[in-house]
């Protein structure tokens, strides 16, 4: 197994920024990529890297943002050599920024030793539409592309390639930034001890 961060599978009470957040995906749901967001991470050479990803929903019982990945993809590469990430959300209708930033961990089919993380691993695939699962069975991300690549003619079954990989991301510190009103309402969301939320009032 990885080394694991154990604040990412840790079973908490919901954070104060929980509610912001789900209110805001709520009142954005209209807008399908209101489930977009970008994932910002630091490579080995310690340069930024920034991506668009789909929010898969909340680890049960945490608050731990899950995604999923491709283990060929660079971002994999970078969460090895930096676990901490931060993610950047904006909500359109609503007009407000999340920035989620913690510890960030990469599940993968090597983790099958650990049953947990094995068996979340599995219900994220099987959470995957078709198309969705297809992607997993493309040629290497990134590598130059080949007049016979072939991309169509392997599909997921019910058992996760090795290629897919969930990651969770735990936030330890929210900045809420909502830009109706005037003046604008910042919101920032620490842990100054470890476990509990320290709500503060900002200026935007
Ligand atoms: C709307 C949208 C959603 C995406 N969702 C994901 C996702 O959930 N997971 C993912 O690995 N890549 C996703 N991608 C592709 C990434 O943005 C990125 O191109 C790819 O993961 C390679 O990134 P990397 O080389 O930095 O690892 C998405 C792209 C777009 C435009």
């Amino acid at each position: 197994m990885s080394d694991s961060d154990p604040s990412l599978l840790k079973a908490s009470a919901l954070a104060p920024w929980r509610s912001p957040l789900a209110r805001a995906l709520h009142r954005n749901r209209s807008k399908p990529y209101s489930r977009y967001c970008q994932l910002a991470t630091v490579t080995a050479v310690g340069r930024p890297a920034n991506r668009t990803v789909v929010f898969r929903g909340w680890l049960p019982d945490t608050n731990t943002f899950t995604l999923v990945t491709d283990r060929r993809s660079a971002k994999v590469a970078d969460i090895a050599a930096h676990p901490w990430a931060e993610a950047c959300w904006y909500f359109t209708h609503t007009r407000e920024q999340f920035r989620l930033g913690g510890p960030i961990q990469v599940i993968t089919s090597a983790d099958s030793a650990d049953s947990s993380l094995a068996s979340i691993r599995q219900t994220a695939w099987e959470g995957l539409s078709a198309n969705a699962r297809q992607q997993f069975y493309w040629p290497h991300p990134a590598q130059p592309r080949s007049a016979e690549a072939d991309f169509l003619s392997q599909s997921g079954g019910e058992t996760a390639p090795k290629t897919f990989c969930l990651v969770l991301l735990s936030p330890q510190q929210v900045d809420h930034l909502e830009l109706r009103g005037n003046p604008q309402n910042r919101t920032r969301y620490t842990q100054p001890n470890g476990d509990d939320w320290l709500v503060t009032a900002v200026n935007p």
